[in-house]
């Protein structure tokens, strides 16, 4: 731990005498997370902030010994009992699963695999947690920095506890999370299911009948699943850690800012609580020249172009049937084709194909001899050909990647296909017809248009607002007060019931009256009769 620790409290003490600006603490996520995290930290750097990153030596992504990156940020590095190979693991198997295995499988079994799968996240989360919020030297070392703000990613487990016990103000940057639970019951952001689809649900904001039934089963059974999960596998650790009931929500609640990497230009429009700011695409940029080899390569194309392939930072390699699949169907183009790829070389590779361990991709986008970009539609990738105006070929593996695509074919800026059906004939035909038709390019043009049209970059608006928080001390007044109000409450019900009140007992006033009022009526016609 020691040895680990040591020279990094040395630099976080000099930070804080060193930089004219703020200090952000960060808990970067994992894997494509962590790149998009990495836009913030560097424009944080640029405008003279000071940028810890507390990261744990089993780090699947984060390479902390790299020395560039040492000189940027201050790594603090504490030890977790597991190793790195172990929690890429987890993280293999689950992608694997959602990818090869999801579609064949029944509901039971996918609920199996999911609970598995989460049990086993929690373990290693619980584990890395003690790690941190156990660690009194290390905890010291974080209370003696004095950050102004914590930057998290919520991938990571109890960064806002970290927050919340250094009584620090939180900034939570993320996508999304299953059936927007997270932002509605820890951020009470507002989500009619008349017309908010359920992330990652690909229908479209007006929704049918059946979509709309589907959406509020979604949204159900998301609240009571989540709910019922952390109140069984997480809360109780808050508790004990806080000394008081508590829970994740409560700490995640806390948040002043949440950073939603979406835009409207993908997603529905919703309303959106003033602490919630929609940054999709913070970490596109304009394109750097290409190393010498790939600009060969490129000039080799002619006027053909290049099609661009990845299916992102987790699969690099596919198995051996689709790959085969693929290869064909590349080959069988006339563009050149950059393929990230690590597996095994597919047998009908052909000649017009290069294979790389790594691409750039936002400077291969950004070319304009890159005609088209065959992608399996995570975020990050999405946003850099929205970005460089690039039409798409989508095949959608797992998590958002399913939506992300749909709602660029619905704008007729991409074709997507079905991994598990597709035939190369299909494949072919999709890219030609993206490359060829002049509708994908444009559609993708205006959609790049509208991206890009707005008073302060994506960016610039997420950097605003770390520094905004940064320079208050928080963001408190933007925070909605539903988050202080029970469910009877916040639904009114205790109001409706006064008011029901109110009125049943007039209502039976007015009866009252009116039958005494009759009973006398009668009484007097008797009389008379009599
Ligand atoms: C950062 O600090 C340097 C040196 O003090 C200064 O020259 C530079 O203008 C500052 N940059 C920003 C963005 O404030
Ligand atoms: C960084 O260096 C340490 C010590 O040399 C080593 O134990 C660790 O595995 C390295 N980590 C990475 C991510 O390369
Ligand atoms: C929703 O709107 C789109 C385009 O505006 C339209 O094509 C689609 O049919 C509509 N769907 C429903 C269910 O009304
Ligand atoms: C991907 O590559 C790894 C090793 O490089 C291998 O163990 C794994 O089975 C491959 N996955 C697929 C789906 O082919």
């Amino acid at each position: 731990m020691k040895q680990f620790l040591l020279p990094s409290v040395l630099i976080v003490l000099l930070g804080v005498g060193v930089a004219s600006g703020g200090h952000v603490l960060v808990f970067p996520g994992e894997y494509s997370h962590w790149l998009n995290m990495r836009s913030i930290m560097d424009e944080l750097v640029r405008r003279n902030h000071s940028v810890t990153v507390l990261v744990s030596d089993a780090s699947p992504s984060i390479n902390y010994n790299d020395t560039r990156d040492a000189a940027k940020f201050n790594f603090i590095v504490f030890r977790v009992p597991f190793s790195r190979a172990e929690i890429h693991g987890v993280t293999e198997d689950f992608v694997y699963f959602s990818t090869y295995k999801s579609q064949q499988a029944s509901v039971l079994q996918k609920m199996m695999m999911m609970q598995n799968w989460l049990r086993q996240a929690v373990h290693f989360g619980l584990l890395q947690c003690d790690a941190m919020l156990k660690n009194q030297e290390l905890m010291a070392t974080l209370r003696d920095a004095r950050f102004d703000a914590v930057l998290l990613d919520p991938m990571i487990m109890c960064g806002d506890l970290v927050a919340d016990v250094l009584d620090l103000p939180l900034i939570v940057s993320l996508r999304f999370s299953f059936g927007n639970a997270i932002e509605r019951l820890c951020g009470h952001a507002m989500a009619p299911p008349s017309y908010v689809p359920a992330a990652p649900l690909p229908y479209r904001d007006n929704m049918t009948f059946s979509e709309r039934l589907v959406n509020v089963g979604l949204y159900v059974f998301t609240s009571a699943m989540s709910q019922w999960f952390w109140r069984t596998n997480i809360d109780h650790y808050y508790s004990e850690i806080k000394g008081r009931p508590s829970s994740v929500c409560e700490s995640l609640g806390r948040a002043d800012i949440w950073l939603i990497r979406t835009f409207w230009d993908i997603t529905p429009p919703r309303p959106a609580p003033p602490n919630f700011k929609y940054v999709g695409g913070l970490h596109c940029k304009p394109g750097k020249p290409l190393p010498d080899d790939l600009e060969a390569f490129y000039e080799s194309s002619g006027d053909a172009g290049v099609v661009v392939v990845s299916f992102g930072s987790i699969v690099a390699n596919v198995t051996t049937g689709l790959s085969d699949v693929i290869a064909t169907a590349l080959g069988r183009i006339p563009q050149k084709v950059i393929w990230r790829y690590k597996g095994t070389k597919p047998k009908s590779l052909a000649s017009n194909t290069k294979i790389c361990d790594w691409i750039p991709q936002n400077d291969l986008l950004a070319d304009p001899r890159t005609r088209a970009f065959l992608t399996h539609g995570g975020t990050n990738g999405l946003y850099e050909a929205v970005y460089h105006a690039v039409p798409l070929v989508g095949v959608p593996l797992f998590a958002d990647q399913p939506e992300n695509l749909a709602r660029l074919q619905y704008r007729g800026a991409a074709i997507v296909l079905d991994i598990h059906s597709m035939t190369s004939d299909e494949l072919t035909d999709a890219l030609n017809a993206v490359v060829n038709e002049p509708r994908y390019k444009n559609n993708m043009q205006r959609l790049s248009e509208l991206h890009r049209d707005r008073p302060l970059s994506a960016l610039d608006t997420a950097v605003f607002w770390v520094e905004f928080v940064m320079k208050h001390g928080g963001a408190r007044h933007l925070r909605l007060a539903s988050r202080d109000l029970n469910w009877v409450q916040y639904h009114s019900l205790d109001v409706a019931a006064a008011l029901l009140a109110v009125i049943m007992s007039s209502c039976a006033l007015c009866w009252a009256v009116t039958c005494c009022l009759l009973r006398r009526c009668r009484r007097r016609k008797w009389e008379k009769q009599d």
